[in-house]
């Protein structure tokens, strides 16, 4: 025997051209590398378009992403020329008129109108790209993205398809399409479109975009749990006492958005997609490889092994809210009914918690909470991964109120990683409060993005349209992952649509309905208040 300690065996640094790193998408390039598109707009008067297609877009050309050459051309049944279009993307970008870097992306700014219904309309959008493209000096290589409403997008692929503008998957021309969500109302409608889109456009071709997947402090889950050796052993039935996803939001219905948000409703609307995908990022294996196609397998094993919490029917494991008036950060609020172009008697819920659990050998018994919904107190996106106790308790503390004193016990260990706002993660532990007694007091370890990087975060849009120039599908959902997710929640939207379903009310500016309580409560826990450390 010796006293050597043992030997840690250090991975030779590897190195790797920057020509190398440059052409990988996961590794992301060290230096920037224009990527040269026509990217076209279909929907171009909506919102999205002003709000974060082309910002994004913007940014990206600033920071030297988006080739000088590559045009933009929005697409709409509106009338506008492309002086007009211009301007209204830089009022909505707020930009000065004379700003040089503005003018240069505004020259690459076009606005064609079509009617996306008629065939006649791609063939002469066709040959309107042609035109732009050539006088760019541009060729083979096009971005469509879908900003239409949802029963646009097959008219708009069947034209594009019509058009001859959708070339081999495997020939020299590229066609990605980009499709926003909604993508279906439920699992036969999702599955109806991917059928149908199917038939016209590859897979490869095909980037499904949740904007979640996007945000940077998404993707740092990933990279928390499988760039650090600490934490991940810990993160299964063993050590987890359950995890809590929330996805609150302080706004109501924004105005225009209620005859979409009246049919869709929090289940739908972010249940389904940001918080699912939360959820398989907090909960998946390891994929053997940094790639897409292992990324989507094993984030699709979440989705798939996915149970209610609770055996019985939908109300033992689901929740539904409506919020009625009430004050808002210290402003009235009126209730959802009230809302711009929402029904009187809508039962639409506004708010929803789901209890479930993941029936695999990691997760086997983890209850894993989730909830969503508007007129919350605070805007605050979070994973709370809440530790087991220790085994006994040999420390408490003594905590007053007024006159009133207890004695505490340990408080649970929790990891929780903010998404939103105060990006960040921080680790809560215990530590003696310093005296002359053993007493136990919860501290905070605490990363904040702001802090550490003295940085902006790039918004989701830069990231994933970056990501579809480059042909890297990562970040986007595979249509078995969003089949399979549908698939889950679907008797959740069964039962709401029964004819003695109604949402329990909540008051704006509550947590949510107490049912959502008792769901947690029936099983010892409560819900944590989103955004504390
Ligand atoms: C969208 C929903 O997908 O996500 C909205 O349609 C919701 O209703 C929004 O407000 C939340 O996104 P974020 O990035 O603001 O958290």
């Amino acid at each position: 025997m010796t006293n050597e300690s043992p030997r840690v065996e250090q991975a030779a640094p590897t190195q790797v051209s920057a020509e190398r790193l440059a052409d990988s998408p996961s590794q992301g390039p060290r230096r920037v590398r224009a990527e040269e598109a026509t990217v076209v707009i279909l929907g171009a008067s909506g919102d999205l378009t002003a709000r974060k297609l082309v910002p994004a877009l913007y940014a990206l050309a600033r920071q030297g992403y988006l080739s000088e050459r590559s045009p933009v051309v929005g697409v709409a049944r509106r009338e506008k020329t492309d002086q007009s279009f211009r301007e209204e993307m830089r009022e909505a970008l707020r930009v000065n008129a004379d700003d040089a870097e503005w003018q240069g992306f505004a020259r690459r700014l076009f606005y064609r109108q079509a009617d996306l219904t008629n065939a006649d309309g791609f063939t002469q959008l066709k040959s309107s790209l042609e035109t732009i493209e050539r006088e760019a000096g541009v060729s083979g290589k096009r971005v469509v993205y879908m900003a239409t409403a949802p029963e646009l997008f097959l008219p708009s692929i069947e034209g594009l398809h019509a058009a001859g503008m959708v070339p081999p998957p495997d020939g020299d021309e590229t066609l990605r399409v980009v499709l926003e969500k909604p993508f279906g109302h439920d699992l036969n409608s999702a599955r109806e479109l991917s059928s149908r889109l199917g038939r016209l456009l590859a897979e490869e071709q095909t980037y499904r975009i949740d904007h979640y997947l996007g945000k940077e402090t998404v993707q740092n889950i990933l990279l928390f749990r499988f760039g650090n050796s600490i934490f991940e052993p810990l993160l299964n039935r063993g050590h987890v006492d359950h995890v809590q996803i929330t996805v609150a939001e302080s706004q109501g219905i924004e105005r225009g958005r209620g005859g979409y948000y009246d049919k869709a409703g929090a289940l739908r609307d972010v249940l389904q997609n940001h918080v699912l995908q939360l959820l398989c990022l907090t909960a998946m294996e390891p994929p053997s490889y940094f790639l897409a196609k292992h990324i989507h397998d094993e984030r699709m094993k979440v989705v798939e092994a996915l149970r209610p919490g609770e055996a019985g029917p939908v109300d033992r494991w689901a929740v539904a809210g409506q919020y009625t008036a009430g004050r808002v950060g210290g402003e009235a609020a009126r209730s959802y009914r009230e809302e711009d172009r929402i029904d009187p008697s809508s039962r639409r819920e506004t708010y929803v918690a789901l209890s479930v659990r993941i029936d695999n050998w990691r997760w086997a018994g983890v209850p894993f909470y989730l909830r969503t919904g508007k007129r919350l107190p605070e805007r605050a996106t979070e994973v709370a991964i809440q530790f087991k106790l220790p085994p006994q308790h040999l420390f408490t503390t003594v905590e007053c109120e007024g006159d009133i004193c207890d004695l505490v016990e340990a408080r649970p260990n929790t990891l929780v990683f903010r998404i939103q706002p105060h990006e960040g993660i921080s680790l809560m532990f215990s530590t003696k409060r310093p005296g002359m007694q053993y007493q136990i007091h919860p501290v905070t370890m605490d990363f904040t993005y702001t802090n550490a990087f003295h940085t902006h975060l790039p918004e989701a849009y830069e990231r994933l349209l970056l990501d579809v120039l480059r042909g890297d599908s990562t970040l986007f959902t595979r249509s078995d992952e969003l089949e399979a997710a549908w698939r889950f929640v679907q008797p959740v939207l069964d039962a709401w649509e029964r004819p003695e379903h109604q949402p329990h009310e909540y008051a704006a500016g509550s947590g949510g309905p107490a049912a959502a309580d008792t769901l947690l409560s029936r099983r010892g826990h409560r819900w944590r208040r989103p955004g504390t450390r």
